[in-house]
């Protein structure tokens, strides 16, 4: 396509130009043009495919395919500038093309749409994006594991209801989020698996009848197929759907592991020190340090489930074919993926700097009759059924409560008018020693934590 031809992009058929407010109205490039290179590569895979298959001669395609390394390397050295007028990256790009090689960069569009070619750069773009998410999630898992492995053995109490409920370790607790985030981490291996396929050469909708290969375009650009419908390829978004789904499930999880860094951090508990590199201060109160990374991460969770409830809400009721609906998905997809990358990566510099500060932790853990539950287990093993024995304990916490102390502390007297089965040696159960005794499988105690380390080991190996 010659330059005067781009008068009107759309060619011969309009008179008149686009409205400069429909120009902005419509254009994809602000938010899209980080599909570029994606859009290139796809190119150059296209003309060579165009090339073997005769539909181009051997020149027309290596002249093609220099254009495009020409533009790629230009791009990637930052020297071309798209334009808003042409629409989309993909106008751009033939625009590029026709500039730098003549009339024959019209036929890189030979059997192609710009329907399948987003969908394909599209693709491209997201195996790419996301499984460089995953990694940076295994990151942060193999920091919260070396963290666990330095501070682990540390006592601390576990919550029910934000109360105290029982007790168990640092490490057993950091051990959860990388259990968590290896749900997010082979959900989004999950999505990949699924979009790895190539749409390019559904063209607009129903396919073509030049005679192309779709599997060689397929197999050049690393995907493990080409796509099996051509109405589908253009028409399709789940990908973004399920990585939309698969994100904001990570943020949430990354907003809990938040909420409870805030938590720990408070004054209210003392747990946790985070380092002044990730805290802010306030402008009028001077003792004031505040944790603004877990609070906006907790924040940004908010704005990641409107985005899934975006790209759902603009796929449906969408009629088959390509609808510029879908141009949206793009602003809710990034923005998705944004604060997912920054998320994860910010919490990991977070975790790698923060200190637990033992003293308070175990303070706590030995308050709130933490011990409760192991006296109860105390009696089971002396054959009392368990209903009795967290009847005799509950006991135990009232006469506890009205002395003013925490259920461990009572005189073993007072315990054996409860119930005479207690012998002195529950005196020798305290939290640091029954935490260590917790050996079924996931549980907190030395070997059972030994276990589940190994595993995430493991885990993080895959
Ligand atoms: N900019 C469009 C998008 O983001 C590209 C495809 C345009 N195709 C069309 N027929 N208007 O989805």
């Amino acid at each position: 396509m010659s330059k005067s031809e781009f008068a009107n992009p759309w060619g011969a058929r309009f008179k008149e130009g686009m409205s400069a407010r429909l120009v902005r109205f419509n254009t994809s490039l602000p938010v899209e043009a980080r599909l570029f290179e994606a859009d290139v590569r796809a190119s150059l895979a296209h003309v060579q495919m165009l090339g073997a298959t005769g539909l181009l001669t051997a020149e027309e395609s290596l002249t093609l395919a220099r254009g495009l390394e020409g533009i790629l390397a230009d791009w990637r050295d930052g020297k071309l500038q798209l334009k808003v007028e042409l629409e989309d990256i993909h106008m751009n790009l033939e625009v590029l093309l026709t500039d730098r090689v003549g009339e024959v960069g019209g036929k890189v569009h030979t059997a192609r749409s710009r329907n399948d070619q987003q969908a394909v750069a599209q693709r491209l773009f997201f195996k790419e994006s996301t499984l460089a998410l995953a990694r940076t999630i295994r990151s942060l898992q193999q920091t919260v594991v070396d963290h666990a492995r330095e501070h682990g053995s540390l006592l601390m109490p576990s919550y029910t209801h934000l109360q105290r409920a029982e007790f168990t370790t640092y490490g057993h607790w950091l051990a959860t989020y990388v259990v968590m985030l290896d749900r997010d981490w082979s959900r989004l291996q999950d999505c990949v698996r699924r979009a790895d396929e190539c749409p390019l050469g559904a063209c607009a909708s129903s396919g073509t009848s030049l005679a192309i290969d779709r599997e060689a375009t397929a197999a050049a650009l690393g995907f493990r197929r080409a796509t099996v419908h051509s109405i589908d390829s253009v028409s399709d978004r789940d990908y973004l759907v399920e990585f939309g789904a698969a994100a904001a499930l990570l943020m949430v999880h990354l907003s809990r592991l938040a909420e409870e860094i805030i938590f720990f951090t408070s004054q209210e508990c003392g747990f946790l020190r985070l380092a002044d590199a990730h805290c802010t201060g306030s402008s009028i109160m001077p003792q004031k340090k505040n944790p603004d990374v877990p609070e906006l991460v907790r924040g940004k969770a908010g704005t990641a489930i409107g985005d899934l409830v975006s790209l759902l809400a603009i796929v449906k009721g969408l009629p088959l074919g390509y609808n510029k609906d879908v141009q949206e998905d793009k602003t809710s997809w990034f923005s998705l993926l944004d604060a997912s990358q920054q998320s994860v990566e910010i919490l990991t510099d977070l975790v790698r700097e923060m200190a637990p500060i033992a003293a308070r932790m175990k303070e706590a853990a030995s308050g709130g009759h933490v011990l409760a539950t192991e006296l109860a287990n105390y009696l089971v093993r002396k054959g009392l059924p368990f209903r009795s024995a967290h009847h005799v304990v509950g006991q135990l916490v009232k006469l506890a409560d009205e002395a003013g102390c925490d259920v461990s502390q009572l005189e073993l007297s007072a315990m054996q008018g409860v119930c005479p089965l207690f012998q002195p040696d529950v005196r020798d159960m305290t939290a640091q020693t029954m935490v260590v005794a917790k050996n079924s499988v996931g549980s907190c105690g030395t070997e059972a934590y030994a276990r589940l380390m190994a595993e995430l080991d493991a885990m993080l190996s895959r």
